[in-house]
């Protein structure tokens, strides 16, 4: 089968990683790609709009379209694929509002008694100044929309609050501001039947110890350490169960992959916010511990058939250590040459690329934030950050920083 992925981060570097392992997989495109990915798959350029990926995927013969980022999921591609009769994987843009609109998700939670944090949602500053004042502080203040990570401020003050309220652009949601260890956790959903992927933990903010502005994700591990089985069965079917039900009785089924943001709380998991697609960086540390064929699993979950599916995982952890350009998030410097990926590579690490390119001379340059994701597997956690820092210790890359923190210290 012939397949086209969608994006050109280190997750589709990720997924077309794996995809390439399947022995069913033809020709890959991956659209635009990036240089690592062009090691697996054929990178193209395709024009805006849905029409020019539907008519790709005519004229190639595509099986499947796997839709990486959450702006083109939000904005109708896997409707536009399906009505041409071309199989997508990835939720419909009705279904995709669990991402696009947190007052979509928060008003689902509130029907359906799924438990995240006490909210409002406002239209004008004014009336969000008076509910601040009126509730215990701190209040977390976040904007409705997609905000690419960068629409959360958490306001300790009114002050605060009300700086945030400037700043944001159109409506808001305010919530209450929990406490506890956070987890992602990445589940398959065919519209009815859900098939739990694993979990893993983000590292958000862009220093050491949690410090600094917050990021797209500074790393990952995988599984999440303080996901027991027992909070991941009660997140299941307190949070996500719930969720997948009630879209398919609105009659928005969900189809792809439902990544739930955990805050596990004293009194248990509740949601902090729904991604309709696969992390960055957790689906690198996913990826490199799936031992089965990707392929089989995103055809189930498009055709209905995840209640057969058995995925095998490889035991142990991974951790995944991702690579800034200097000046990142503000303002990363982009251009810098980066050496040393192979010998990186040379003792089982992944490299898995986000924002690189190729200059004529064949050198890789960096072209954005985030540029790399060193990656390792290990029967623990400790052993697979050990790896993953001795491969990142082979890149020579002056113009790169990571943080030296991810997977414990
Ligand atoms: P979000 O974009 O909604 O995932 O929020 C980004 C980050 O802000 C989360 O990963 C949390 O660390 C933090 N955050 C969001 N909502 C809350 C909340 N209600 N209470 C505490 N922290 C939160
Ligand atoms: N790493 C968080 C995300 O992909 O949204």
């Amino acid at each position: 089968m012939n397949l086209l992925v969608i994006g050109g981060g280190g997750r589709e570097h990720a997924l077309c990683w794996k995809l390439r392992q399947s022995a069913k997989v033809g020709r890959l495109w991956c659209a635009p790609g990036n240089a690592g990915i062009a090691a697996v798959a054929e990178c193209v350029t395709l024009g805006d709009g849905h029409a020019a990926v539907v008519d790709f995927a005519r004229a190639h013969d595509v099986g499947l379209v796997v839709v990486g980022p959450e702006a083109p999921l939000v904005g109708g591609l896997v409707d536009a694929l399906r009505s041409a009769g071309i199989r997508a994987f990835g939720p419909t843009a009705a279904a995709a509002r669990l991402e696009g609109s947190k007052g979509f998700t928060k008003a689902l939670c509130a029907r359906a008694n799924i438990p995240t944090a006490a909210f409002a949602r406002f239209g004008s500053g004014a009336a969000a100044r008076a509910y601040v004042a009126a509730h215990p502080l701190p209040v977390v203040v976040k904007a409705d929309g997609l905000a690419a990570g960068k629409g959360v401020v958490i306001a300790h003050t009114a002050a605060e609050a009300s700086a945030a309220l400037d700043e944001l652009p159109g409506p808001v949601v305010i919530e209450a501001f929990l406490t506890g260890p956070e987890a992602s956790l990445f589940v398959l959903c065919d519209g009815t039947d859900i098939l739990p992927l694993g979990s893993a933990q983000d590292y958000k903010r862009v220093g050491d110890g949690d410090t600094g502005p917050n990021t797209g994700g500074m790393g990952a591990v995988s599984p999440a350490p303080a996901l027991t089985p027992d909070l991941e069965r009660r997140a299941l079917a307190e949070i996500v169960a719930p969720t997948v039900a009630a879209l398919a009785a609105m009659g928005t089924p969900f189809t792809g992959v439902l990544f739930a943001g955990l805050m596990l709380t004293p009194t248990g998991p509740q949601l902090i916010e729904y991604n309709v697609r696969f992390g960055d960086p957790e689906a690198q540390a996913l990826m490199v511990r799936l031992d089965s064929d990707l392929l089989d699993l995103l055809l189930a979950t498009c055709d209905g058939t995840l209640a057969d599916a058995r995925p095998v995982w490889r035991a142990g952890a991974s951790v995944a250590v991702v690579m800034a350009a200097n000046g990142y998030p503000a303002a990363p410097v982009i251009g810098s040459v980066i050496a040393g990926v192979e010998a990186a590579e040379a003792n089982g690490a992944t490299v898995f690329h986000a924002g690189t390119a190729r200059v004529p001379d064949g050198a890789l340059i960096a072209i954005g934030g985030r540029v790399l994701a060193v990656t390792a597997t290990a029967a623990t956690v400790g052993e697979a950050r050990a790896a993953a820092y001795a491969a990142v210790g082979k890149i020579d890359w002056p113009g790169g920083f990571c943080r030296r923190d991810i997977g414990g210290s």
